[in-house]
């Protein structure tokens, strides 16, 4: 396995030429990537050279149709499933709304679903929703301490009333990346669905679900170096048990099922560009020159390794802080580089203090309020929180430790 070239790696980025950004360090990444030039590219293309009604049979709408449909054939064979399966929408919570809608159409009431506490408010409010129907909402609980969730309790939480269960790939302030194959067969041994909110793992490499397991994947192309699109992957059997979301005549079609509006041509366009990255990374590294999944995993481990490294010596600076309560776990191998600090002042001003140094973070609760209080940790202080990805370099992290130091 090669080593990731940094300097190659934020060539890819504007952001990082770009004169009033220079200097400051990006670690709000959990929150929103910057955007690769693929990406930049592809969207002005349509909008210059298209900008019409796709799927016509003049050339500019054919090309815009085609451009829309490579998005979706290239991500749906980096994430191992077949084109059909994979949606686009407006963000990830407008995704999940529109699920749990179907749910609510085709459960029964007295039926079951298992959210956790461990999620982003998006994966579980619009799922708690469904009690008002009748449906039994059974909450898995984290550990307190750790913020871990355990798979038997999981486990005692089952049976044959259970249709569904959505638990986060990883958590966006626990980072602590959760076992969704061994999750998902525990699931699906009881007869139940699994949703998967995988907004805070694919930007670190994306997954391949297929292998995964999940019949729900989710995460927003905004994090992942893309525009603001929602992608979701929607397995053939649920999409096909579920009732049809789209105007009547698109049912038929598993990618239009779950997308009831118009959805945003440009962008999904755009997308396409996630893996001219992607297969632009594989190339340069030498990676396998065949199909966008095999170039998706070798980019996926490639990004992780270098990830890993630059947050094992992140991790034990804060760790060993008295006045710092890291939150998850502080072992970089089962994390991602999202880092959620517990201090004993407002977060968000020590964020705005790091600004002063040229850090870009955030504090406060990041929607993720559920598992920041079942940890105790007190609302009104928030956690800041430094999140960073593949692109970020061993200087950025140095200035980040120096910042540290200055402001806790
Ligand atoms: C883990 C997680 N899930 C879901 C979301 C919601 O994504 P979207 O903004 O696309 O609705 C976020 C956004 O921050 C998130 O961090």
């Amino acid at each position: 396995m090669s080593t990731l070239d940094i300097d190659f790696v934020r060539a890819q980025f504007p952001a990082f030429s770009e004169p009033s950004l220079q200097g400051q360090a990006f670690f709000e990444n959990a929150g929103g990537s910057y955007t690769c030039k693929p990406v930049l590219d592809r969207l002005f293309r349509y909008y210059t050279e298209r900008k019409v009604q796709p799927y016509a049979p003049y050339e500019a709408s054919r090309l815009a149709g085609a451009e829309m449909d490579e998005a979706r054939r290239r991500l749906a064979a980096i994430l191992g499933v077949d084109t059909d399966e994979l949606s686009f929408g407006p963000s990830t919570t407008q995704n999940t709304y529109v699920m749990a809608q179907a749910f609510r159409q085709w459960m029964q009431p007295g039926e079951a679903i298992i959210v956790t506490n461990q999620d982003h408010e998006a994966n579980s409010g619009p799922w708690r929703r469904l009690a008002e129907d009748g449906i039994e909402v059974r909450e898995w609980q984290i550990d307190p301490e750790t913020g871990s969730l355990d798979p038997q309790d999981l486990a005692n939480l089952l049976d044959d009333k259970v249709r569904l269960v959505c638990f986060p790939h990883c958590s966006n302030v626990v980072g602590e990346i959760n076992p969704v194959a061994e999750i998902t067969a525990i699931a699906h041994a009881a007869g139940a669905f699994v949703c998967v909110d995988g907004v805070s793992y694919a930007p670190h490499g994306l997954p391949n679900v297929d292998e995964l397991g999940a019949d729900i994947y989710l995460f927003s192309a905004y994090k992942t170096y893309g525009p603001h699109q929602g992608c979701m992957v929607v397995r053939r059997k649920l999409g096909q048990t579920l009732p049809n979301q789209a105007h009547f005549f698109n049912g038929d079609v598993l990618y239009k099922r779950f997308t009831p509006a118009g959805p945003d041509h440009a962008q999904i366009a755009a997308s396409a560009g996630m893996a001219d990255y992607i297969a632009a990374l594989s190339v340069h590294h030498g990676g396998p020159d065949g199909s966008d999944t095999q170039r998706g995993a070798f980019v996926h481990d490639l990004m992780r390794k270098h990830e890993v490294s630059l947050l094992q010596p992140l991790l034990d600076a804060v760790s060993n802080r008295n006045a710092v309560r890291l939150i998850g776990t502080a072992d970089a191998e089962k994390r991602a580089p999202t880092v959620a600090l517990a201090l004993n002042r407002n977060a968000e001003e020590v964020a705005g203090e790091l600004a002063t140094h040229g850090i870009m973070a955030g504090g406060g609760d990041f929607y993720a309020g559920r598992p920041l209080q079942a940890m105790g940790v007190d609302p009104a202080q928030g956690v800041l929180r430094v999140s960073f990805t593949h692109y970020t370099s061993q200087q950025e992290i140095d200035q980040l430790l120096n910042a540290l130091d200055a402001v806790l």
